[in-house]
């Protein structure tokens, strides 16, 4: 089988080639490099590109037949998004749907799609099932829903099949230690942490003490990016064996604190870092924690790296390279 990862480059993305290598798959990678390293593509053929532009897409299609695509390719700051929208919504909205023209075009039927749990806005209940609303509050979040509406109607009129994985907080590395996070600007709890505790950053700002929380910090779900992975493969050997399209959320159904993940840093670290109380980052939910049931029980998914330490060990070994 020949996957396309657009944004193979990335963090996730790249998690994915080498996972995909080793499935013995045939990969094409076609990132930008706008965000990702040439260096964190470890197999599979690269070809460097804007998905964005027509001539890139039907270069990469006519080359080669696809039994699948994986897109991986966001802009992925909250923030940003509400500054800049329109850099949002042409990424990840915009190109996404040449993509998937191309696709089409090309009678490419089958989709994986990386979606977000900040389709769901401000939670009307948790943990938060596949049914919860949808009511985005940034443009990201809307994006990613529009994509997601968008795939339904191509499924209904072209028959293009699309899993879309909402991910909840993506966290860790490759357990092998050859791949992890490199985001720049690094905007992440995580990775921020473990800067600090590196000395590669004088402090860590936790951002709001009074949320409506046991310890006033925001409550998240980490989820290894290993594990998520592996729930685009099973999600992607569904639609090979015939499934029909699905959403599934992918979180451990476990939420972590601000200060837990900082006091959890402290302990696999073994570190002492300075921790400064700031005020609450506009737009971030007190609790986001997943209800992941389905892909459990429709792809049999099991996450493997569920505990935080292992999550922020794999992260911490990476930091320290
Ligand atoms: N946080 C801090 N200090 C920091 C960074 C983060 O206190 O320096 C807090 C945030 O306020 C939040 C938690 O740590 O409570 C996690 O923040 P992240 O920025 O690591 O991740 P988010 O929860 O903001 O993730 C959101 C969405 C994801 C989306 C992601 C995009 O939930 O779906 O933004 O980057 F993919």
């Amino acid at each position: 089988m020949h996957v396309l990862v657009v944004g193979g480059a990335g963090y996730i993305g790249s998690h994915m080639v080498k996972l995909l290598c080793r499935r013995d798959c045939e990969v094409t990678v076609l990132d930008d490099l706008s965000a990702g390293y040439r260096d964190a593509v470890t197999g599979g053929r690269f070809v460097l590109g804007d998905l964005g532009e027509a001539r890139v897409l039907a270069e990469v299609f006519a080359a080669q037949r696809f039994d699948g695509v994986m897109h991986f390719a966001s802009h992925i700051q909250v923030g940003e998004s509400v500054r800049e929208p329109a850099k949002y919504y042409r990424n990840n909205v915009f190109k996404t749907q040449a993509l998937l023209d191309a696709m089409v075009a090309h009678q490419v039927r089958h989709f994986i799609f990386s979606s977000t749990a900040a389709i769901f806005g401000e939670p009307v209940r948790t943990p938060i099932d596949e049914a919860h609303p949808k009511n985005p509050i940034n443009p990201y979040g809307r994006g990613k829903w529009m994509v997601e509406q968008m795939l339904e109607d191509y499924d209904l009129a072209y028959g293009l099949k699309a899993v879309k994985l909402r991910y909840f907080n993506a966290a860790g590395a490759d357990p092998e230690g050859q791949l992890g996070e490199r985001h720049e600007p690094e905007t992440h709890l995580i990775p921020l942490v473990l800067q600090a505790a590196s000395g590669r950053r004088a402090n860590v700002t936790v951002f709001g003490a009074d949320y409506d929380t046991p310890d006033g910090t925001c409550i998240r779900d980490y989820i290894h990016v290993a594990d998520l992975c592996e729930a685009h493969w099973l999600a992607l050997r569904r639609l090979w064996e015939g499934g029909e399209s699905a959403a599934y959320n992918l979180g451990n159904g476990n939420g972590f604190s601000v200060r837990e993940v900082i006091e959890t840093a402290r302990a696999v670290s073994g570190r002492e870092f300075s921790v400064v109380y700031g005020e609450r980052r506009p737009g971030d939910p007190a609790r986001l924690v997943a209800d992941s049931r389905r892909a459990r029980d429709e792809l049999g998914w099991r996450p493997r790296h569920a505990a935080l330490e292992t999550i922020i060990g794999h992260a911490w070994r990476w930091e320290t390279r």
